[in-house]
């Protein structure tokens, strides 16, 4: 591996978040929802990372991957006491991270030709209020069965 592994990601998208969550419990086991959402990443997929052949941001993918499987242990965890666990890929969002990546022409253009081997339809990313408003309804429609999964903003594995 001759990427550079970031250890901050690791830090702050791994750790921290298990962290976070933790101290988070109480409120969630008192509260009338009972769930917990990760924001993860296609770059946190296997499969995503497999197809597209995208081989930097070490250290983000695999702090999200990670994360996905630590979703899933707080989802047999906590469903004795009602609550659900989901990561969520909130698709590829005009954000002002996204912004500054794709703002750069040579990048949107690397960036489109490798995600349109998973999507040969993806034109560029969707707006914060797509994301936002599929997101929520997703996590409106989280059942019991599907709790500790990791599905996208379209509540399936369709990343765009
Ligand atoms: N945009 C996309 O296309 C896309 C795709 C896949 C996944 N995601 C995920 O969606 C989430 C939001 O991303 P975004 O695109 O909205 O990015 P963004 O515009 O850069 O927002 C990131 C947010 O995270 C906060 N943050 C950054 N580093 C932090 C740290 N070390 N500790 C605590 N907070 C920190 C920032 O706080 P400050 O504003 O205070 O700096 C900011 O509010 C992320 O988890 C990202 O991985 C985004």
């Amino acid at each position: 591996m001759t990427a550079k592994v970031d250890r901050a990601q690791i830090k702050a998208n791994l750790i921290s978040n298990i962290y976070v969550i933790n101290s988070f419990l109480d409120l969630v086991r008192n509260g009338k929802e009972k769930k917990i959402i990760f924001i993860s990443s296609p770059s946190g997929d296997l499969e995503f990372t497999r197809v597209t052949g995208i081989a930097n941001v070490v250290g983000y993918s695999a702090s999200k991957a990670g994360m996905n499987v630590v979703m899933a242990k707080f989802a047999s965890e906590l469903a004795p006491e009602g609550i659900k666990t989901l990561s969520l890929s909130p698709g590829w969002v005009n954000t002002d991270a996204a912004k500054a990546v794709t703002g750069d022409p040579e990048i949107r253009k690397f960036m489109l030709s490798v995600f349109r081997k998973i999507d040969p339809t993806v034109d560029g990313p969707i707006s914060v209020d797509e994301s936002v408003t599929d997101q929520l309804q997703v996590v409106q429609n989280l059942t019991e069965a599907d709790s500790g999964k990791f599905v996208t903003h379209r509540g399936n594995n369709n990343w765009f």
